[in-house]
């Protein structure tokens, strides 16, 4: 197998001797870092890493860092980015003082990407979905989860995850699909959500297991959207199929989603802007991972989430973009640290382990990505020159990526 030299890194970023499956509480704040170091690959996989004094002479192919930076790549673990076109018009009705849940009342929001998505070919979506995974890639992404819930009906329900099922066979991103059928209640449905949640369970739920489109079940459990029992019932109906819940919960009120994500054992409930101590206290008796998505916080005006508190609490958080038209139009893992660290005030180590590490627990898979470690995935990127990792959040609009490696193949090549 073809091996890879990464030779003379100033720091090797969240290299771990002992690979930890999540990081809680207190131990976020520690970042483990080799500094002077080199890091080897075998095929798709890291084989060895450690001072630069004990590097092997060669490789077939050698990168000197020249004392640049080697950072496990993101892993973002939640995302909508099979979507068509983009909803700029709404952003405009957003800054004339509409909010989020106004517009989605009137009509708008999810419903219009649906509509959208719906006269859209399912080659034009691959194409548009593309060129949003090259631009994670190009800012450091490695592995991402991708939610369908703009199609609302089976067929486009459908559609979306064949689309998902195509980006994960073509990229070099490690992708996990992910059914959100009750993203919205579709038009045709208006006044009858309970049937729309019988069309789910009955007719959509079996129909993405019998073509294995999925690996886990998403319900946007909210305010104005599905109901707590009705969330229970469609994760009853997911998990009859395989499908382990990673749950929308609390973005526009306190929901009962984090209790009701717990109890059907969610992998992680995501966005928590109105959390209470109710909820913590609930997720500090569980496996669940405590999502934030800083970006939509950020796009909305909303509270951020707060994933201090979580953190006091001994929780391990994970932070992802939630890059979509409506709420987030940005994949951009490095300005959700910025936003981490601004706006939820971690620090950069805190901000880094919710990115990576906790994040890829939060999408399953913490044996093989999140951290540079023996047999995981070769997925990094070597940074352009930059003093300090405390640096990378701060310069929060400086591209600080140089040349990125996934799966132990250089994607982009910079000028090291
Ligand atoms: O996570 N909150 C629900 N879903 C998305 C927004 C989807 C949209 O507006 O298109 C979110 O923010
Ligand atoms: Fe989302």
């Amino acid at each position: 197998m073809p091996t890879l030299l990464i030779k003379n890194i100033g720091q090797l970023v969240q290299a771990e001797t002992s690979p930890r499956p999540r990081v809680c509480g207190d131990d976020m704040s520690h970042l483990p870092i080799v500094h002077n170091a080199y890091l080897l690959c075998e095929g798709d996989t890291i084989k060895a890493f450690g001072d630069m004094s004990e590097a092997p002479a060669t490789a077939d192919t050698v990168i000197d860092a020249k004392g640049r930076f080697v950072m496990p790549s993101f892993c973002d673990s939640h995302t909508h980015i099979v979507y068509a076109g983009s909803r700029e018009h709404e952003f405009i009705d957003k800054i004339n003082g509409l909010s989020y849940e106004e517009i989605a009342r009137r009509g708008g929001g999810i419903l219009n990407s649906a509509k959208l998505l719906h006269e859209t070919s399912e080659d034009e979506l691959y194409r548009q979905a593309l060129v949003r995974i090259r631009e994670m890639i190009h800012f450091g992404t490695g592995a991402c989860d991708i939610k369908s819930g703009y199609g609302l009906s089976t067929e486009d329900e459908l559609k979306m995850l064949r689309v998902i099922r195509r980006l994960k066979e073509t990229t070099p991103m490690t992708i996990r699909a992910n059914f959100l059928g009750a993203h919205a209640v579709p038009a045709e449905y208006k006044g009858r959500q309970a049937e729309y949640v019988d069309l789910i369970c009955e007719e959509m739920i079996p129909a993405v297991a019998e073509e294995k489109l999925a690996d886990f079940i998403d319900v946007f459990c909210d305010t104005g959207f599905f109901t707590v029992e009705e969330t229970a019932r469609m994760l009853e109906t997911g998990a009859k199929y395989g499908l382990r819940p990673k749950i929308h919960a609390n973005e526009l009120g306190v929901s009962g989603g984090v209790q009701v994500g717990v109890k059907y054992g969610a992998l992680s409930v995501d966005h928590l802007e109105r959390t209470t101590e109710v909820e913590i206290e609930c997720l500090r008796h569980s496996d669940t991972i405590p999502t934030g998505l800083p970006g939509t916080s950020f796009f909305l005006n909303l509270p951020f989430t707060p994933v201090k508190e979580m953190i006091a609490a001994g929780l391990p958080v994970a932070l992802a973009s939630d890059y979509n038209p409506g709420s987030t139009p940005s994949g951009n893992m490095k300005f959700v640290l910025s936003l981490a660290c601004i706006k939820m005030r971690l620090t950069p180590a805190q901000a880094i382990n919710a990115t990576t590490i906790n994040t890829a627990a939060a999408l399953g898979l913490s044996g093989s990505h999140g951290s540079i470690a023996v047999g995981k995935r070769a997925n990094f990127y070597i940074t352009k020159d930059i003093p300090s990792v405390d640096f990378i959040p701060y310069a929060y609009t400086t591209d600080i990526v140089d040349t990125v490696v996934l799966n132990g193949e250089i994607i982009e090549r910079g000028d090291c």
